[in-house]
């Protein structure tokens, strides 16, 4: 089963690595398609590649990585226990926000990762990710720190480890967001009826609160186990 789940991913990756769809195919110098555990139980979700992500086709390899892997060891684990990807496969020139013909165009390519991979939860790192998973345009401000259900995942918002770069005391709210997120990931079989589950009901279809919840041809092969 697992080793399914690494052919596909594998198969998807080489199905996609050469997008042109947008723009930024023309300015990549690779096309981020994410890392970690083809099986996991958590993926992790941020906004796109940054300089160090491009130049080395890996997400999260700069200072924000550095933060997310404290992150990750604070709950015992480390890169290969779960998976991470961004919104979008390409860095914006200059990182710059994505637009969101971008974010349109790209987020097919999060989507089946996240059906192929079929993780029982997704953490939701910032802006991006979270109004996109969502499917909303709530502040990430109203977002973060509360639990979701869409279709039969648990999704949990939190903020950006970047945002520990700039506001250090924004470190322990992240420290605690990743305690839960472990503590909710221990419990998901046990979650019932009221397990905080946020209310984002009329904010379009992918978003339920449904209380129920059971439980190289190239260097980049190196990406997922
Ligand atoms: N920030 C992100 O959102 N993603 C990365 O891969 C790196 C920095």
């Amino acid at each position: 089963m697992s080793e399914d789940k690494r052919e596909k991913l594998k198969e998807f990756y080489f199905q996609i690595k050469e997008c042109m769809e947008c723009e930024l195919g023309k300015t990549r110098t690779n096309f981020v398609f994410g890392s970690g555990n083809s099986s996991a139980e958590i993926v992790f979700i941020g906004e796109a590649p940054g300089r160090n992500e491009d130049l080395q086709g890996k997400p999260f390899v700069g200072q924000a990585g550095k933060i997310l892997d404290e992150l990750l060891l604070s709950i015992g684990f480390n890169r290969s226990d779960v998976f991470i990807a961004n919104v979008l496969k390409c860095r914006p020139p200059e990182n710059r926000d994505p637009k969101l013909e971008e974010i349109n165009i790209c987020k097919k390519y999060l989507l089946e990762q996240i059906e192929i991979i079929d993780p029982k939860i997704i953490c939701t790192m910032g802006k991006y990710s979270t109004q996109l998973i969502l499917n909303t345009d709530t502040a990430i401000t109203k977002l973060r720190g509360k639990v979701f259900r869409v279709e039969n995942r648990v999704v949990l918002p939190i903020n950006h480890p970047a945002a520990a770069l700039y506001t250090p005391s924004r470190l322990g709210i992240l420290k605690e967001d990743f305690q839960r997120t472990k503590m909710i990931l221990d419990d998901y079989e046990n979650l019932g009826a009221n397990a905080g589950l946020g209310d984002l009901a009329d904010k379009g279809p992918a978003v339920s609160t449904e209380p129920d919840l059971q439980k190289s041809k190239n260097e980049q092969l190196g990406l997922f186990q």
